[in-house]
């Protein structure tokens, strides 16, 4: 699909404010690709098709990791909201027809982030955050501008608001996102 045909399908698909946050990290995500020299396109894509599995209901979306064979572990019975992230390479591949291996990686791990992410894979999580449409939070502005500068630093900067942020709501914290968190506390030190 060529990025128009995947805008009016997403349009179909999602609600209008989730369509709004979706281009908003779609252009977000290309602002960053020019910052770091990485490839305009397909930071685009991905931020077009990150959120595509949210066009369903949860019932329908465990449906759809049944049928993908996608193991419901402990963290995806707890956190029935991470589902659209594993569940994305597939919708995208099968609705979307998208093939594109670094789009799929980093469309997957757009909502927990994992160690020792690729620069694509790290400009969908960290601009998943900070589009323009996300509402202002503390420390927001900081993100923002770093999401410009360092890649590392602000993943790190994120995972610990979001683990705070978590920890405020007295709920889990998904293993990954601890184990994302303390890779990049040891990469930004070094
Ligand atoms: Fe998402
Ligand atoms: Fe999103």
């Amino acid at each position: 699909m060529n990025i128009d045909e995947m805008e009016q399908q997403l349009k179909l698909n999602l609600k209008p404010e989730r369509y709004r946050h979706t281009l908003g990290v779609a252009y977000t995500a290309a602002s960053m690709a020019m910052a770091f020299d990485e490839d305009i396109q397909k930071a685009y894509k991905a931020g077009l098709l990150h959120d595509c599995a949210k066009g369903y209901s949860l019932v329908q979306q465990r449906k759809f990791c049944e049928k993908y064979r996608i193991s419901l572990d402990g963290i995806l019975t707890d956190s029935p909201q991470l589902m659209h992230s594993a569940l994305a390479p597939f919708i995208a591949r099968e609705y979307y027809g998208e093939n594109d291996l670094e789009i799929l990686n980093a469309i997957e791990c757009h909502t927990t982030g994992k160690p020792k992410m690729k620069p694509l894979e790290q400009m969908i999580f960290i601009a998943d955050y900070i589009e323009p449409d996300r509402r202002m939070i503390p420390g927001l502005c900081e993100v923002r501008k770093m999401a410009f500068q360092n890649l590392d630093v602000c993943t790190l900067q994120i995972l610990d608001h979001t683990i705070e942020y978590l920890k405020g709501r007295k709920q889990k914290i998904g293993y990954k996102t601890i184990e994302t968190y303390e890779y990049y506390l040891k990469q930004t030190k070094a």
